[in-house]
């Protein structure tokens, strides 16, 4: 069954606060991109990768991304990461209109291991409609008022940090943007906001999302040690 990747990667990066797009910025001698694209094509199960670039960087894009092969395709992005999604998925039903499985993977998450792709995959065709890779929080996590007051304490055991990529039967994902009023942080909140069950698999500490500088400096450090652009475990 054909599996589609969306790449939102039409961000400005501002708290990144890089030079260029943070989906241009280089770690370890390549664009974040071009790690987070080819980390997606290793998993093995994926045939076309869609990525929402940055529209006035639409030419460096492609040319980045050429080497890639004829599976990745870029189309502009939108003013949110909503949008750049929907645009994304309008194009991937285009180029490949059987697809049974969409995953959404932030650009940004660059050095998500394969093994994390395909465990996300692999729980979208065992039957699981909605699908995303979590951590357990290992800070305690405060809600606060308008003016920084504590209001409560959740559950530390009951909450889970959320990566991507995210994987859907592309069915879901298209009837969640339909009806989506407003923009989500993820996919999968417009998936819940359907009434749908989404499912967790075991994320991974390489899965972060870089935002910071402090990130890019992790990742860095990461690259380095390992020797190697990409972790495949
Ligand atoms: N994204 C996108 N289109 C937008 C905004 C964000 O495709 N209009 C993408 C980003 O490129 C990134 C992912 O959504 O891969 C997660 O967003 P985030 O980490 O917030 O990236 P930026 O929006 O670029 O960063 P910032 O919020 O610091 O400006
Ligand atoms: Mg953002």
């Amino acid at each position: 069954m054909s599996v589609v990747a969306l790449v939102p990667a039409a961000g400005r990066g501002e708290r990144l606060g890089a030079a260029a797009p943070k989906a241009l910025v280089p770690v370890h001698g390549e664009p974040l991109l071009v790690h987070a694209v080819r980390g997606l094509l290793a998993a093995g199960s994926v045939r076309h990768v869609v990525v929402a670039a940055p529209p006035d960087h639409l030419d460096a894009v492609a040319a980045l991304l050429t080497p890639l092969g004829a599976a990745v395709h870029v189309v502009a992005g939108g003013p949110d990461r909503t949008e750049s999604v929907r645009r994304a998925l309008e194009a991937a039903l285009s180029f490949a209109p059987d697809a049974h499985v969409a995953l959404v993977h932030d650009a940004a998450r660059a050095f998500t291991p394969a093994s994390v792709v395909r465990s996300v995959v692999d729980a979208v065709l065992a039957g699981a409609p909605a699908v995303i890779p979590v951590l357990p929080v290992t800070d305690t996590i405060k809600r606060v008022d308008a003016a920084g007051h504590v209001v409560g304490t959740p559950d530390r055991s009951r909450l889970r940090a959320v990566q991507t990529p995210q994987g859907f039967t592309v069915d879901l994902l298209r009837r969640a943007h339909a009806a989506a009023e407003g923009a989500a942080t993820d996919d999968a909140g417009l998936v819940e906001r359907l009434g749908q069950t989404v499912a967790t698999v075991p994320g991974h500490p390489l899965a972060m999302k870089i935002t910071t500088p402090f990130d890019l400096a992790v990742a860095e450090a990461v690259l380095a040690a390992a020797g190697t652009g990409q972790e495949e475990t």
